[in-house]
Protein backbone atom coordinates (compact mmCIF):
# COMPACT_ATOMS: atom_id res chain seq x y z
CA UNK A 1 0.00 0.00 0.00
CA UNK A 2 0.82 3.87 -0.90
CA UNK A 3 1.95 6.38 2.09
CA UNK A 4 -0.30 9.09 1.55
CA UNK A 5 -1.49 9.60 5.08
CA UNK A 6 -1.99 13.74 6.25
CA UNK A 7 0.21 15.13 8.71
CA UNK A 8 3.53 14.69 9.90
CA UNK A 9 5.21 10.39 10.23
CA UNK A 10 6.10 9.54 13.35
CA UNK A 11 7.89 6.15 13.97
CA UNK A 12 4.66 4.24 15.42
CA UNK A 13 5.05 3.32 19.24
CA UNK A 14 1.46 3.30 20.17
CA UNK A 15 -1.08 0.65 17.99
CA UNK A 16 -5.07 1.47 18.03
CA UNK A 17 -6.11 -2.07 16.71
CA UNK A 18 -10.02 -1.72 15.60
CA UNK A 19 -11.80 -5.19 14.57
CA UNK A 20 -15.46 -5.26 13.61
CA UNK A 21 -15.36 -7.95 10.79
CA UNK A 22 -18.50 -9.99 12.53
CA UNK A 23 -19.98 -9.66 15.57
CA UNK A 24 -17.83 -8.83 18.13
CA UNK A 25 -16.29 -5.35 18.40
CA UNK A 26 -12.53 -5.53 19.04
CA UNK A 27 -10.27 -2.60 20.45
CA UNK A 28 -6.54 -2.79 22.16
CA UNK A 29 -4.19 -0.72 22.54
CA UNK A 30 -0.09 -1.98 21.57
CA UNK A 31 3.17 -0.54 22.01
CA UNK A 32 5.97 -1.54 20.15
CA UNK A 33 8.72 -3.19 22.55
CA UNK A 34 6.15 -3.05 25.47
CA UNK A 35 3.36 -4.92 24.55
CA UNK A 36 -0.61 -4.72 25.10
CA UNK A 37 -1.54 -2.16 27.00
CA UNK A 38 -5.67 -2.20 27.24
CA UNK A 39 -7.86 -4.29 25.34
CA UNK A 40 -11.53 -4.19 25.63
CA UNK A 41 -14.12 -6.41 23.98
CA UNK A 42 -18.10 -6.28 22.88
CA UNK A 43 -19.79 -9.06 22.14
CA UNK A 44 -22.79 -9.46 19.97
CA UNK A 45 -24.10 -12.85 21.18
CA UNK A 46 -27.24 -11.34 22.50
CA UNK A 47 -28.19 -8.99 19.68
CA UNK A 48 -27.87 -12.49 17.26
CA UNK A 49 -29.17 -15.20 19.59
CA UNK A 50 -32.67 -14.98 19.06
CA UNK A 51 -32.17 -15.29 15.20
CA UNK A 52 -29.96 -18.20 15.45
CA UNK A 53 -26.94 -16.61 13.90
CA UNK A 54 -25.26 -13.14 13.11
CA UNK A 55 -27.34 -10.98 11.29
CA UNK A 56 -25.45 -8.76 8.78
CA UNK A 57 -27.13 -5.56 9.10
CA UNK A 58 -27.61 -5.90 13.10
CA UNK A 59 -23.71 -6.18 13.28
CA UNK A 60 -23.09 -3.59 11.17
CA UNK A 61 -25.03 -0.92 13.30
CA UNK A 62 -24.04 -2.64 16.61
CA UNK A 63 -20.28 -1.58 16.02
CA UNK A 64 -21.56 1.69 15.44
CA UNK A 65 -22.91 1.98 18.95
CA UNK A 66 -20.05 0.24 20.57
CA UNK A 67 -17.02 1.77 19.18
CA UNK A 68 -16.06 5.12 20.04
CA UNK A 69 -17.28 4.08 23.68
CA UNK A 70 -14.80 0.76 23.82
CA UNK A 71 -11.65 2.85 22.13
CA UNK A 72 -12.84 5.54 24.92
CA UNK A 73 -12.37 3.15 27.73
CA UNK A 74 -9.22 1.56 25.72
CA UNK A 75 -7.47 4.58 25.92
CA UNK A 76 -8.46 5.39 29.70
CA UNK A 77 -7.16 1.97 30.52
CA UNK A 78 -3.85 2.39 29.03
CA UNK A 79 -3.48 5.98 30.34
CA UNK A 80 -3.18 7.23 26.90
CA UNK A 81 -4.40 10.82 25.33
CA UNK A 82 -5.22 10.55 21.92
CA UNK A 83 -2.41 12.48 20.68
CA UNK A 84 0.20 9.56 22.18
CA UNK A 85 -1.50 7.39 19.58
CA UNK A 86 0.72 7.23 16.91
CA UNK A 87 -1.15 4.66 14.25
CA UNK A 88 -4.57 3.35 14.26
CA UNK A 89 -5.12 -0.44 12.78
CA UNK A 90 -8.24 -2.17 11.62
CA UNK A 91 -9.55 -4.95 9.81
CA UNK A 92 -9.75 -4.41 6.14
CA UNK A 93 -11.13 -7.77 5.31
CA UNK A 94 -11.92 -10.84 4.87
CA UNK A 95 -15.49 -10.73 6.82
CA UNK A 96 -18.93 -9.13 6.38
CA UNK A 97 -18.29 -5.99 4.69
CA UNK A 98 -20.70 -3.72 6.28
CA UNK A 99 -19.13 -4.58 9.19
CA UNK A 100 -16.19 -4.33 7.58
CA UNK A 101 -16.57 -0.42 6.77
CA UNK A 102 -18.01 0.67 9.76
CA UNK A 103 -14.35 0.28 11.55
CA UNK A 104 -12.40 0.92 8.73
CA UNK A 105 -13.82 4.22 8.12
CA UNK A 106 -13.71 5.50 11.40
CA UNK A 107 -10.31 4.17 12.12
CA UNK A 108 -8.93 5.67 9.28
CA UNK A 109 -11.13 8.88 10.01
CA UNK A 110 -9.35 9.20 13.66
CA UNK A 111 -6.18 8.31 12.06
CA UNK A 112 -6.46 11.67 9.70
CA UNK A 113 -7.75 13.58 12.77
CA UNK A 114 -4.70 12.67 14.82
CA UNK A 115 -2.28 13.18 11.76
CA UNK A 116 -1.11 9.74 12.24
CA UNK A 117 -1.14 6.79 9.47
CA UNK A 118 -3.87 4.51 9.40
CA UNK A 119 -3.31 0.51 8.44
CA UNK A 120 -5.93 -1.82 7.15
CA UNK A 121 -5.12 -5.48 8.45
CA UNK A 122 -5.60 -8.81 6.85
CA UNK A 123 -7.81 -10.60 9.93
CA UNK A 124 -6.23 -13.92 9.10
CA UNK A 125 -2.58 -12.85 9.50
CA UNK A 126 -3.76 -11.37 12.91
CA UNK A 127 -5.21 -14.42 13.90
CA UNK A 128 -1.88 -16.23 13.26
CA UNK A 129 0.23 -13.32 15.19
CA UNK A 130 -1.80 -13.57 17.71
CA UNK A 131 0.62 -16.02 19.77
CA UNK A 132 3.19 -13.03 19.29
CA UNK A 133 1.26 -11.53 22.18
CA UNK A 134 1.86 -14.34 24.43
CA UNK A 135 5.40 -14.59 26.90
CA UNK A 136 7.55 -17.30 24.74
CA UNK A 137 6.33 -16.45 21.16
CA UNK A 138 7.25 -18.83 18.33
CA UNK A 139 9.98 -17.85 15.82
CA UNK A 140 9.67 -17.79 12.40
CA UNK A 141 9.12 -19.86 10.33
CA UNK A 142 6.05 -22.16 11.97
CA UNK A 143 3.29 -24.29 10.69
CA UNK A 144 -0.35 -22.37 11.84
CA UNK A 145 -3.32 -24.03 11.80
CA UNK A 146 -5.91 -21.41 11.34
CA UNK A 147 -9.57 -22.68 12.36
CA UNK A 148 -12.28 -20.17 12.63
CA UNK A 149 -15.73 -19.55 12.07
CA UNK A 150 -14.98 -18.76 8.26
CA UNK A 151 -11.81 -20.90 7.57
CA UNK A 152 -9.63 -23.98 8.33
CA UNK A 153 -6.58 -23.58 7.13
CA UNK A 154 -2.64 -25.15 7.47
CA UNK A 155 -0.40 -22.16 6.39
CA UNK A 156 3.25 -21.89 6.12
CA UNK A 157 4.58 -18.69 7.97
CA UNK A 158 8.12 -17.55 6.86
CA UNK A 159 7.74 -14.04 8.02
CA UNK A 160 5.59 -11.43 8.45
CA UNK A 161 3.18 -11.23 5.04
CA UNK A 162 4.84 -14.15 3.64
CA UNK A 163 2.25 -17.01 4.11
CA UNK A 164 1.47 -20.11 2.00
CA UNK A 165 -1.85 -22.16 2.34
CA UNK A 166 -0.44 -26.26 2.30
CA UNK A 167 -4.39 -27.24 2.95
CA UNK A 168 -7.52 -25.76 3.45
CA UNK A 169 -11.04 -26.62 3.60
CA UNK A 170 -12.81 -27.96 0.49
CA UNK A 171 -16.65 -26.97 2.23
CA UNK A 172 -17.62 -26.28 5.25
CA UNK A 173 -15.04 -24.38 7.97
CA UNK A 174 -14.19 -26.67 11.19
CA UNK A 175 -16.09 -23.78 13.55
CA UNK A 176 -18.89 -23.74 11.00
CA UNK A 177 -19.35 -27.54 11.26
CA UNK A 178 -19.31 -27.18 15.07
CA UNK A 179 -22.05 -24.48 15.10
CA UNK A 180 -24.28 -26.54 12.80
CA UNK A 181 -23.90 -29.56 14.51
CA UNK A 182 -24.63 -27.44 17.47
CA UNK A 183 -27.93 -26.56 15.82
CA UNK A 184 -28.95 -30.15 15.09
CA UNK A 185 -28.80 -31.12 18.95
CA UNK A 186 -30.56 -28.28 19.81
CA UNK A 187 -27.84 -26.11 21.81
CA UNK A 188 -28.25 -22.25 21.50
CA UNK A 189 -26.34 -20.15 19.22
CA UNK A 190 -23.82 -19.60 19.94
CA UNK A 191 -22.94 -23.22 18.95
CA UNK A 192 -19.15 -24.12 19.02
CA UNK A 193 -18.40 -23.42 22.88
CA UNK A 194 -22.08 -25.18 23.74
CA UNK A 195 -21.53 -28.04 21.86
CA UNK A 196 -18.19 -28.62 23.41
CA UNK A 197 -19.44 -28.21 27.14
CA UNK A 198 -21.83 -30.73 26.11
CA UNK A 199 -19.13 -33.09 24.85
CA UNK A 200 -17.33 -33.22 28.02
CA UNK A 201 -20.54 -35.15 29.29
CA UNK A 202 -20.19 -37.55 26.29
CA UNK A 203 -19.05 -41.02 26.31
CA UNK A 204 -16.41 -41.50 23.78
CA UNK A 205 -17.19 -44.88 23.16
CA UNK A 206 -20.93 -45.10 21.78
CA UNK A 207 -20.72 -43.83 18.89
CA UNK A 208 -17.76 -43.67 16.30
CA UNK A 209 -17.54 -40.69 13.39
CA UNK A 210 -15.58 -40.97 10.29
CA UNK A 211 -12.77 -38.69 9.80
CA UNK A 212 -12.95 -37.05 6.57
CA UNK A 213 -9.76 -37.00 4.03
CA UNK A 214 -7.77 -38.90 6.58
CA UNK A 215 -7.37 -41.95 4.25
CA UNK A 216 -5.99 -39.74 1.53
CA UNK A 217 -2.95 -38.12 0.70
CA UNK A 218 -2.87 -34.32 0.96
CA UNK A 219 -3.16 -31.63 3.69
CA UNK A 220 -7.23 -30.70 2.65
CA UNK A 221 -10.12 -30.73 4.59
CA UNK A 222 -13.72 -31.85 4.78
CA UNK A 223 -16.16 -30.91 7.57
CA UNK A 224 -19.67 -30.69 5.51
CA UNK A 225 -20.08 -34.87 5.72
CA UNK A 226 -19.69 -34.59 9.60
CA UNK A 227 -22.63 -32.33 10.18
CA UNK A 228 -24.81 -34.26 7.48
CA UNK A 229 -23.44 -37.72 9.74
CA UNK A 230 -25.27 -36.22 12.46
CA UNK A 231 -28.14 -35.45 11.20
CA UNK A 232 -28.62 -39.00 10.52
CA UNK A 233 -27.88 -40.54 13.61
CA UNK A 234 -30.08 -38.41 15.05
CA UNK A 235 -32.98 -39.18 13.05
CA UNK A 236 -32.57 -42.95 14.38
CA UNK A 237 -32.19 -42.05 18.26
CA UNK A 238 -34.23 -40.94 21.09
CA UNK A 239 -33.35 -36.82 21.72
CA UNK A 240 -32.41 -37.56 26.03
CA UNK A 241 -29.89 -35.77 27.10
CA UNK A 242 -27.24 -38.72 27.61
CA UNK A 243 -27.74 -39.28 23.88
CA UNK A 244 -27.22 -35.82 22.98
CA UNK A 245 -24.20 -35.81 24.79
CA UNK A 246 -22.52 -39.15 23.41
CA UNK A 247 -23.46 -37.65 19.88
CA UNK A 248 -21.69 -34.47 20.75
CA UNK A 249 -18.39 -36.30 22.33
CA UNK A 250 -18.52 -38.28 18.62
CA UNK A 251 -18.50 -35.20 16.75
CA UNK A 252 -15.83 -33.18 18.09
CA UNK A 253 -13.83 -36.61 19.15
CA UNK A 254 -13.70 -36.61 15.03
CA UNK A 255 -13.40 -33.45 14.53
CA UNK A 256 -10.38 -32.96 16.48
CA UNK A 257 -8.74 -36.24 15.81
CA UNK A 258 -8.88 -34.94 12.20
CA UNK A 259 -7.15 -31.76 12.20
CA UNK A 260 -4.47 -33.73 14.47
CA UNK A 261 -4.00 -35.88 12.10
CA UNK A 262 -3.29 -33.32 9.06
CA UNK A 263 -1.43 -31.53 11.78
CA UNK A 264 0.94 -34.43 12.47
CA UNK A 265 1.28 -35.26 8.88
CA UNK A 266 1.74 -31.24 8.00
CA UNK A 267 4.72 -31.08 10.49
CA UNK A 268 6.43 -34.22 8.79
CA UNK A 269 6.19 -32.85 5.28
CA UNK A 270 7.76 -29.48 6.04
CA UNK A 271 10.25 -30.60 9.14
CA UNK A 272 9.52 -27.44 11.25
CA UNK A 273 8.94 -28.44 14.85
CA UNK A 274 6.69 -25.27 15.80
CA UNK A 275 2.92 -24.81 15.41
CA UNK A 276 0.87 -22.11 15.96
CA UNK A 277 -2.97 -22.62 16.72
CA UNK A 278 -5.11 -19.76 15.76
CA UNK A 279 -8.90 -18.70 15.15
CA UNK A 280 -11.97 -19.18 17.26
CA UNK A 281 -11.88 -23.49 17.29
CA UNK A 282 -8.33 -23.11 19.10
CA UNK A 283 -9.72 -22.55 22.29
CA UNK A 284 -11.55 -25.92 21.97
CA UNK A 285 -9.85 -27.63 25.07
CA UNK A 286 -10.08 -31.26 23.56
CA UNK A 287 -7.95 -29.97 20.46
CA UNK A 288 -5.40 -28.26 22.52
CA UNK A 289 -4.86 -31.33 24.70
CA UNK A 290 -4.96 -33.61 21.45
CA UNK A 291 -2.14 -30.94 19.83
CA UNK A 292 -0.24 -30.77 23.26
CA UNK A 293 0.29 -34.86 23.31
CA UNK A 294 0.86 -34.57 19.09
CA UNK A 295 3.54 -32.09 20.05
CA UNK A 296 5.01 -34.22 22.58
CA UNK A 297 5.42 -37.39 20.77
CA UNK A 298 6.54 -35.35 16.95
CA UNK A 299 8.88 -33.37 19.49
CA UNK A 300 7.47 -29.98 18.31
CA UNK A 301 6.18 -27.14 20.58
CA UNK A 302 3.05 -25.96 19.96
CA UNK A 303 1.87 -22.13 20.84
CA UNK A 304 -1.42 -20.51 21.48
CA UNK A 305 -3.05 -17.15 22.28
CA UNK A 306 -4.72 -16.96 25.40
CA UNK A 307 -8.28 -18.23 24.92
CA UNK A 308 -9.93 -15.07 24.73
CA UNK A 309 -7.52 -13.89 21.77
CA UNK A 310 -8.37 -16.89 19.59
CA UNK A 311 -11.98 -15.85 19.00
CA UNK A 312 -11.56 -12.28 17.21
CA UNK A 313 -10.38 -9.46 19.35
CA UNK A 314 -8.88 -5.91 19.02
CA UNK A 315 -5.07 -6.91 20.70
CA UNK A 316 -4.50 -9.22 17.56
CA UNK A 317 -5.17 -6.49 15.05
CA UNK A 318 -3.51 -3.96 17.08
CA UNK A 319 -0.25 -5.83 16.88
CA UNK A 320 -0.55 -7.01 13.31
CA UNK A 321 -1.20 -3.66 12.21
CA UNK A 322 2.12 -2.16 15.16
CA UNK A 323 4.12 -4.95 12.97
CA UNK A 324 3.43 -3.41 9.10
CA UNK A 325 3.58 0.29 10.61
CA UNK A 326 6.75 -0.42 11.90
CA UNK A 327 8.33 -1.58 8.83
CA UNK A 328 7.01 1.62 6.98
CA UNK A 329 3.79 0.62 5.31
CA UNK A 330 0.37 2.43 5.60
CA UNK A 331 -2.58 2.83 3.67
CA UNK A 332 -4.09 5.44 1.60
CA UNK A 333 -6.79 7.46 2.39
CA UNK A 334 -9.60 5.74 0.73
CA UNK A 335 -11.03 3.03 3.05
CA UNK A 336 -10.41 -0.22 1.14
CA UNK A 337 -12.23 -3.19 2.86
CA UNK A 338 -12.66 -6.59 1.37
CA UNK A 339 -15.24 -9.35 1.79
CA UNK A 340 -12.70 -12.09 0.45
CA UNK A 341 -9.18 -11.92 0.53
CA UNK A 342 -6.80 -14.90 0.19
CA UNK A 343 -3.97 -14.76 2.86
CA UNK A 344 -1.52 -15.69 0.59
CA UNK A 345 -1.82 -12.92 -1.63
CA UNK A 346 -0.20 -10.58 1.08
CA UNK A 347 3.67 -9.89 0.48
CA UNK A 348 6.41 -8.71 3.28
CA UNK A 349 5.75 -5.16 4.03
O1 LIG B 1 -12.15 -16.66 15.00
P1 LIG B 1 -13.58 -16.53 15.38
O2 LIG B 1 -13.94 -15.79 16.64
O3 LIG B 1 -14.41 -15.84 14.25
C1 LIG B 1 -14.15 -16.06 12.89
O4 LIG B 1 -13.28 -15.34 12.35
O5 LIG B 1 -14.79 -17.00 12.36
O6 LIG B 1 -14.16 -18.02 15.43
C2 LIG B 1 -15.50 -18.27 15.76
C3 LIG B 1 -15.74 -19.78 15.64
C4 LIG B 1 -17.20 -20.14 15.77
O7 LIG B 1 -17.54 -21.08 14.77
C5 LIG B 1 -17.28 -20.75 17.17
O8 LIG B 1 -18.31 -21.68 17.31
C6 LIG B 1 -15.92 -21.41 17.27
O9 LIG B 1 -15.04 -20.47 16.68
N1 LIG B 1 -15.54 -21.68 18.68
C7 LIG B 1 -15.40 -22.91 19.19
C8 LIG B 1 -15.05 -22.74 20.55
N2 LIG B 1 -14.99 -21.40 20.81
C9 LIG B 1 -15.29 -20.77 19.63
N3 LIG B 1 -15.52 -24.12 18.62
C10 LIG B 1 -15.30 -25.20 19.39
N4 LIG B 1 -14.97 -25.11 20.71
C11 LIG B 1 -14.84 -23.92 21.33
N5 LIG B 1 -14.50 -23.87 22.63
ZN1 LIG C 1 -11.70 -14.52 13.30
Amino acid sequence: MQNTTAGPRRTPHRTLGIETSCDETGVALYESGRGLLAHALHSQVEVHAAHGGVVPELASRDHVRRLLPLIRRVLAQAGTAPEDVDGVAYTAGPGLIGALLTGATLARSLAWAWGVPAIGVHHLEAHLLAPLLEPDPPEFPFLALLVSGGHTQLVRVDGLGCYRTLGQTLDDAVGEAFDKTAKLLGLPYPGGPALARLAEDGDTERFHFPRPMTDRPGLDFSFSGLKTHVLQMLANLPRDPRTLADVARAFQDAAVDTLVIKCRRALREIGIPRLVVAGGVGANRALRSALDALARREGAQVYYPRPEFCTDNGAMIALAGALRLAAGESAPLAVETRARWPLDSLGPP
